[in-house]
């Protein structure tokens, strides 16, 4: 393969994703993540803004730890104890730690955000980027809202930043303005007028509040830009990122007019998309280009008729390309636990012996009551089972009675830190009189966000998942649950986002 002509994949889902309004993770949840990014081979993971909180340093620094094959990132403002704070993090991964130091250079940033003096913000720049240099070769430095900065003191700041030591030098988009033809001219202006531009690699980073995100990524690629920042499903800030499949897929089905590489291996996308939704309750809208529900859905006769005489009539791309259908498993109660196991791993599960066993007896017993067991079953499964935090709070049983006449009632038992405890409450319905005794027998007040039911799979006989968005002391956390019964999983979904805030707290040893 041609180096020159691959572009790095620089995932910043658990960075940039993060700060998608309610997509906060826990650090085991981004370790799953970031071991299926892993998978997928990106270039480089940001694993998040180790200065902003103690959850943050411990999730770079567990992901440094743990993860081997891409480069681990860290973001921090061009200020020296941010810069010491994300190495004290990186440095558990030697020179695969890179740090990202950014400061702002549009005008508007510079007078209206730092009050600062443009030679102020270039120093700041130099003496972040020298610093870093410290402490590895691995440097890349962000020109926050760069397409809004005056073009000559970018390039500035460009040439500046890779005579201070930076080796990566990233031109983002961070109000998402730019339209392609203008963000080709500014990588074109940047590799034509900064002289010394091929001791870096140029890197762009795009958000999507025109839609253009992908549309730009690919713009600047065709410039001369080497490094693609993107995340899966596009979450990020606002309308998003720039998103990892859309690029991705979009290079390699056409490739035959634009002719870079990369090292994803797409067969893990779908994988990593459902993770992505799983973890964070955040929906991909069925429409959505590659992963959504319909992407590979044929619904028109005249469609499906050409594809039943050739795939090509009308399929661009395969769906086993990015991991979808591929040897699909059909489960049901005669599968064994090899079908179940392998099936888990397709989906990017790779769960311990006692935690196969678990789910394992879970999936017979939803087996026995439904026919069919799909993908999205198996991770419900995978979710109330074994991916939890701490349980401090634990469901014993509950009953509740309603009706058109009877007053809605709740009696449920709880083992709250190790006592049990039991209540009966009445409520407006029956989920508002199990969310009020819960509420009592954990003598906490968190504030319902958001509250949602769905059936998982189609029938009667589905899995009801619940979700619910709590907000305790300031941090929005997401709880769900399953079950057969649909107010037994939202008293799941309650509980599962009680212990996590109850977790929460206990990290960041703020409120315990
Ligand atoms: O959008 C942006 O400018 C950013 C930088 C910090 C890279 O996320
Ligand atoms: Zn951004």
């Amino acid at each position: 393969m041609n180096k020159k002509n691959t572009i790095k994949i620089f995932d910043t889902t658990l960075r940039d994703g993060e700060q998608s309004p309610g997509a906060s993770m826990n650090i085991e949840e981004k370790l799953r993540i970031a071991s299926q990014l892993e998978k997928l081979n990106v270039d480089v993971i940001e694993a998040g803004f180790p200065i902003a909180s103690d959850g943050d340093f411990e999730a770079v620094k567990r992901i440094a730890k743990t993860i081997k094959g891409p480069e681990i990132a860290g973001l921090c403002r061009a200020s020296i104890m941010d810069i010491d704070r994300a190495w004290d993090a990186l440095k558990y991964a030697g020179e695969r730690g890179r740090i990202h130091t950014f400061i702002a250079t549009s005008d508007i940033h510079m007078e209206r955000k730092l009050q600062m003096k443009p030679a102020e913000v270039l120093a700041a720049a130099v003496k972040a980027v020298k610093h870093a240099a410290n402490y590895t070769a691995n440097v890349e430095f962000s020109c926050e809202d760069a397409v809004r900065t005056r073009l000559d003191f970018l390039a500035e700041m460009v040439e500046a930043a890779i005579d201070a030591g930076a080796t990566v030098v990233n031109i983002p988009d961070t109000v998402g303005y730019t339209i392609p033809f203008e963000y080709h001219n500014i990588i074109k202006h940047l590799k034509d007028n900064v002289p010394n531009i091929d001791k870096a690699v140029l890197s762009v980073h795009c958000h999507n509040d025109l839609g253009l995100a992908v549309a730009n990524s690919l713009a600047a690629i065709q410039a001369g830009a080497g490094q693609v920042e993107c995340t899966i499903n596009g979450i990020g800030e606002r309308a998003g990122n720039c998103s990892l499949e859309e690029i991705v897929m979009a290079m390699r089905t056409r490739h035959d007019i634009m002719p870079y590489e990369n090292n994803i291996n797409t067969e893990h996308i779908y994988a990593a998309s459902r993770m992505l939704s799983t973890i964070t309750g955040i929906v991909v809208q069925p429409n959505k280009a590659i992963v959504g529900a319909n992407a590979f859905a044929h619904e028109a006769g005249i469609h499906q008729h050409g594809m039943l005489m050739d795939k090509e009539t009308y399929e661009i791309m395969t769906p086993e390309s990015i991991g979808l259908n591929a040897n699909k498993l059909i489960l049901g109660k005669h599968s064994g636990r090899h079908a179940f196991v392998a099936r888990l791993t397709e989906l990017g599960y790779a769960l311990p012996k006692e935690d196969v066993q678990k789910a394992f007896v879970r999936f017979k017993s939803l087996a026995d009551k439904k026919k069919e067991i799909f993908d999205e079953d198996l991770d419900a499964i995978v979710a109330d089972e074994i991916i939890r935090v701490p349980e401090v709070v634990k469901l014993i049983q509950m009953n509740v009675s309603s009706g058109s006449f009877a007053a809605p009632t709740a009696t449920i038992e709880l083992e709250v830190r190790g006592k049990l405890k039991k209540v009966a409450v009445i409520g407006d319905g029956p989920v508002d009189a199990t969310f009020k005794a819960i509420k009592k027998l954990t003598r906490m007040q968190p504030r319902l966000i958001n509250f949602s039911v769905g059936s998982i799979t189609g029938g009667t006989d589905a899995l009801g998942e619940c979700t619910v968005r709590l907000e305790y002391e300031g941090h929005e956390v997401l709880g769900q649950g399953a079950h057969s019964d649909i107010i037994v999983s939202s008293a799941k979904a309650y509980i599962n986002a009680i212990n996590k805030a109850l977790d929460f707290s206990q990290r960041t040893k703020i409120h315990i």
